[in-house]
């Protein structure tokens, strides 16, 4: 793998403004209960442009990068943000692990849970590419 392979930052812009951010990285060797692959992490949408499909938009936009490239990827998250998991169970992710600690983040409360996702026979070969969410913002995408 390439150092141009193994990380992404994207970003959705509104009016010139960066309004959310999102990356993800490869974790090249197993880690405290965390296997190895790519992570989806760092989603933040700023509040004042939540519920307008842009945390959905940058994770398909990041999911469809990971599919280009290996057939998992995987995502945390505490057990009680139901904002990131009813956002990310679009994406037929499952539970595999809850832990205290994974990847050096710390859970709020008692675990954070550990999902995977499988890419879908049909998703095979697909590219990264633009994507615009429900409102006025284009997500963009760069290598950090
Ligand atoms: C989680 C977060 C990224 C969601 O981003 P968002 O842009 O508001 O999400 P979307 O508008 O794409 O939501 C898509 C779907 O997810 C679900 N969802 C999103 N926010 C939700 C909430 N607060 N409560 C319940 N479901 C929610 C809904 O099903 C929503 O579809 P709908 O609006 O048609 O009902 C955002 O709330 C956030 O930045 N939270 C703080 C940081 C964080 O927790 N990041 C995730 C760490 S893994």
């Amino acid at each position: 793998m390439s150092d141009l392979d193994d990380r992404l930052v994207v970003v959705a812009v509104v009016d010139g403004k960066i309004v959310a951010a999102a990356k993800t990285h490869h974790q090249s060797a197993p880690e405290g209960g965390a296997p190895e692959g790519y992570y989806l992490g760092g989603l933040a949408v700023h509040p004042s442009h939540r519920r307008e499909g842009i945390g959905l938009a940058l994770t398909r936009a990041r999911v469809e990068w990971v599919w280009a490239r290996a057939d998992a990827v995987h995502y945390f998250t505490d057990e009680d943000n139901v904002a990131s998991l009813q956002m990310h169970a679009a994406f037929g992710f499952e539970e595999i692990a809850r832990l205290s600690t994974i990847l050096g983040a710390q859970a709020n409360r008692e675990h954070l849970v550990l999902f995977r996702a499988t890419r879908p026979e049909n998703q095979r070969g697909v590219v990264a590419h633009h994507v615009r969410p429900r409102g006025p913002a284009d997500a963009e995408q760069s290598r950090s």
